[in-house]
């Protein structure tokens, strides 16, 4: 069955994989994301806006508005640096983008499928969701709050027995501009994290993570720094 599928944050990375592999499916697709696309198909249209802007809702709503029915919506903007103590402004952009842009996009995109009465939305968080970091706290806590928050909901729509799903989908390592870190153990693909989403696509479910041999390793390095803060 083709879907109309909306990506946020698709211009580059896991995004733009998902954007050309959902067109390749021949679903009809909208991309909102900071950048301009460089993509020209007859399915696809993209919508420029920031998602930490103060007019990020009503251009959301304006979007939604403007489909009769949204099968499919993926989160995907997000940002993530290392901490610099002289620039916590920076850490406050990260706590925009990923959480609040993701926060009012969840608000939003469900209040429309629950209206329409169907509808899967994908929301993008990481393994990171296990830490307390040093290096990037704004970057862990707020996809501790996303993962917490979007299987809180994904919950409470099982518990309806409705048929809108959540999925609350966490990578580890995956190759794009994002992953800065030193040493990146079981580094993902874009095309198998690509390739994961639309396994998660075809079977919706509350938490989805890989690879897998990643969460016990992260597991242990939260596990440390969550020893290092009790026993201080
Ligand atoms: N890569 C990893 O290792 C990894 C691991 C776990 C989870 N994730 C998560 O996966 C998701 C996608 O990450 P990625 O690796 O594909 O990163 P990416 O290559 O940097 O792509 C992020 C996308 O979001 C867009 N974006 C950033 N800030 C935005 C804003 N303020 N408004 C609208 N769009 C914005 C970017 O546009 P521009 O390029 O124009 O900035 C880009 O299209 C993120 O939520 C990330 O946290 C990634």
């Amino acid at each position: 069955m083709k879907k109309t599928v909306l990506l946020i944050g698709n211009t580059d990375g896991i995004g733009a994989e998902m954007t050309s592999d959902l067109l390749n499916q021949g679903h009809q697709v909208i991309g909102i994301s900071k950048s301009s696309s460089k993509i020209s198909h007859p399915n696809y249209s993209h919508i420029e806006q920031d998602v930490a802007a103060n007019n990020f809702r009503s251009s959301l709503h304006e979007c939604l508005s403007s489909i009769p029915q949204l099968d499919l919506c993926l989160y995907l903007a997000g940002i993530g640096r290392e901490l610099d103590l002289a620039d916590l402004k920076a850490e406050t952009k990260v706590f925009e983008v990923n959480l609040m842009g993701a926060v009012i996009t969840t608000e939003l995109v469900l209040e429309k499928m629950q209206l329409q009465n169907t509808g899967h939305f994908i929301g993008i968080s990481s393994l990171g969701d296990m830490l307390i970091s040093p290096e990037s706290p704004s970057y862990t806590a707020s996809k501790i709050a996303l993962s917490r928050y979007w299987e809180g909901l994904a919950l409470a729509l099982k518990d309806k027995k409705g048929p809108v799903k959540i999925s609350n989908v966490r990578f580890g390592f995956v190759d794009t501009k994002m992953a800065k870190a030193p040493v990146k153990p079981l580094q993902l693909t874009k095309k198998e994290a690509a390739q994961f989403l639309n396994e998660v696509i075809d079977r919706p479910r509350i938490r989805a993570s890989r690879p897998k041999l990643m969460i016990p390793l992260v597991g242990l390095v939260g596990l440390i720094n969550k020893l290092k803060v009790i026993f201080e």
